[in-house]
């Protein structure tokens, strides 16, 4: 099926991912799993929620490989990869315009807002990233690795959880912060935010060699551009592609909102996205940490009625050490 595995076309925090192809005829990514937690019935439990799961922006499992310690998931193959391609960190990523990318971004929401509130149960995703986001042969994107996180639940510490999942600079504070409130599909929330960020400007948020002096955090230069109404400089792009990257830019700043209940449910970021920009409000100035803002949380709990809480087993201490 996989051709002896030569075809890699990735390595992430769970294993390699190879393409493969179906005697019936169509490629397929192969991803091998590592030695997971748990016994094998949850694996098959598992998969096979994950195996109903259907949607246009949602990647579709089409089978798995269960034999003693080998595991594996097969998904339909995406053409044109993941999204990363597409962001640049360093100047060399595929130009996609600006049209196609306020597009991506509609249907990354679509794919996200229908795992929080569109199927069975309510799967939370904890990894949104340009690397989770797979573009089929018409760029329309699919939602990848949902799922995963439950399956391989991380029971340590926070430390742990991001050297599993590598994904710096777009998980929630919440993550990192108890008194922030309580974990919840508003942590998805604020990934999208992050990703929404880095798809209006093309460009990665936070840029690891940079001389930290020199660059202001993305986020927070966007933010006093759009407050002093500042000409945000765009491509070449037509006036209704200029007010989508704009409208962008500002639901990604209501989306990393420091505390959960600042943030948009997905079904109201695609509302905005959808609707016109002079109907949405600016966000206050988002911030990474919350010695700003505890003191009017401490009065206030989350009543995020869906809160899961696994945030009693992390650590208070801040990881997110990047806001220059
Ligand atoms: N269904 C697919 N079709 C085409 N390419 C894929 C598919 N799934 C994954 N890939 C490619 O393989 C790479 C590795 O995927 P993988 O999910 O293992 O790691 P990741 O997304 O970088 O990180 P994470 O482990 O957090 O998900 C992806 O970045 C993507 O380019
Ligand atoms: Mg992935």
């Amino acid at each position: 099926m996989t051709g002896s595995f030569k075809d890699k076309v990735g390595e992430g925090g769970f294993g390699s991912v190879y393409r493969g192809k179906l005697s019936s005829g169509p490629f397929v990514a192969i991803k091998m799993l590592g030695k997971p937690k748990g016994n094998g019935q949850d694996f098959i439990s598992e998969v096979a929620t994950i195996g109903r799961i259907h949607h246009a922006n949602v990647v579709r499992l089409i089978g798995f490989c269960f034999e003693r310690s080998k595991r594996a998931l097969v998904y339909e193959f995406m053409p044109n990869g993941s999204l990363d391609k597409y962001i640049s960190s360093k100047g060399d990523a595929i130009f996609l315009t600006s049209k196609k990318m306020y597009e991506i971004s509609l249907g990354v929401a679509r794919g996200i807002a229908y795992l929080h509130q569109g199927c069975d149960m309510q799967i939370l995703h904890f990894d949104i990233k340009p690397h989770n986001i797979l573009l089929d042969e018409n760029f329309i994107p699919k939602v990848s690795d949902f799922g995963l996180a439950k399956l391989y639940p991380n029971d340590n510490s926070i430390v742990t959880l991001t050297a599993a999942r590598g994904t710096i600079g777009y998980m929630a504070p919440e993550l990192f912060y108890k008194n922030i409130g309580g974990v919840s599909y508003k942590a998805d929330v604020y990934s999208f935010g992050m990703l929404l960020m880095e798809m209006a400007n093309k460009r990665r948020n936070l840029n690891p060699n940079a001389d930290r002096s020199s660059q202001l955090f993305f986020p927070f230069w966007i933010y006093n551009q759009l407050i002093e109404e500042r000409e945000i400089q765009m491509d070449e792009i037509t006036e209704e592609e200029k007010n989508n990257v704009k409208k962008m830019f500002i639901i990604a700043l209501w989306c990393i909102q420091l505390k959960p209940s600042d943030r948009p449910a997905m079904n109201k970021v695609i509302e905005m996205l959808e609707g016109n920009i002079e109907e949405i409000e600016m966000p206050s100035k988002p911030s990474f940490y919350p010695n700003e803002i505890i003191e009017d949380i401490e009065s206030e709990t989350d009543t995020d009625s869906d809160s899961i809480s696994f945030i009693v087993e992390c650590t208070s201490k801040p990881l997110l050490m990047n806001s220059a």
